[in-house]
């Protein structure tokens, strides 16, 4: 993949023309996907599980599935996802008490690893995983639900774990999600980010495929 990747949250997509709204991005030349999976208990949102990934993948075979986790004890439902077609998936941090063994158990299904931490969960407390994840994901929203309002300190965050990455000599990407748009897209890739996440900015938008090219001009330097 070319960095930095732009990845649609099909949360914000019209899920009565899933497939069409798919194939507009794919025609559009997105090649991942993320898909935010909320439980009601540790976000306050349901949205959608295992069936839909599944969905997901049948309509774009040779897309890369980026699942994220809001959901609590994700051990349990590991297997679920790696079977619906996930090619990634992040835990939340906030939600793994033995995040090792947890990263531990997503690789051995075949997955790539995330793990995600909350806007008020400081980047040091990751130092102790970097080594093991193929991935982290900074929330720049409270997790829960698409169309809010990008937190500004998530810059310094994305900026702390840049460092922390050489300082390790760690190799994860780095991905943004919540309130990602136009606005801030040129900025967070400035700052360091690898992969942005946007739902409402994409899907919201009257011409999608003029929305990504938009943000790519954006990301693109
Ligand atoms: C927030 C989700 C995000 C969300 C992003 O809980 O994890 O992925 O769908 O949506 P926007 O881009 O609308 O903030
Ligand atoms: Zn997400």
């Amino acid at each position: 993949f070319d960095l930095p990747i732009l990845a649609p949250s099909i949360l914000a997509a019209d899920f009565s023309r899933l497939g069409e709204e798919l194939q507009t991005c794919a025609d559009a030349d997105i090649r991942w996907f993320h898909c935010d999976i909320m439980d009601g208990h540790f976000v306050p949102n349901i949205s959608y599980g295992p069936g839909i990934v599944a969905a997901v993948r049948e309509s774009q075979p040779e897309a890369f599935l980026d699942v994220h986790l809001m959901i609590e004890d994700p051990d349990r439902y590991l297997e679920d996802f790696a079977d619906a077609g996930a090619d990634l998936i992040s835990v939340h941090y906030e939600t793994c008490p033995h995040l090792h063994r947890t990263i531990d158990a997503i690789r051995s299904l075949g997955c790539m690893t995330g793990v995600v931490i909350n806007p008020a969960t400081s980047a040091e407390l990751l130092r102790p995983i970097l080594a093991y994840v193929d991935l982290v994901l900074i929330m720049s929203v409270n997790p829960g639900f698409g169309g809010q309002a990008f937190i500004e300190s998530s810059y310094r965050k994305i900026a702390e774990l840049g460092a922390m990455r050489s300082e390790e000599n760690a190799e994860f990407l780095i991905e943004v999600d919540g309130g990602v748009g136009l606005k801030n897209a040129g900025k967070l890739v400035q700052a360091g980010v690898d992969i942005l996440v946007a739902g409402s900015s994409i899907f919201k938008a009257d011409d999608i495929p003029g929305r990504i090219a938009e943000l790519r001009n954006s990301a693109i330097k």
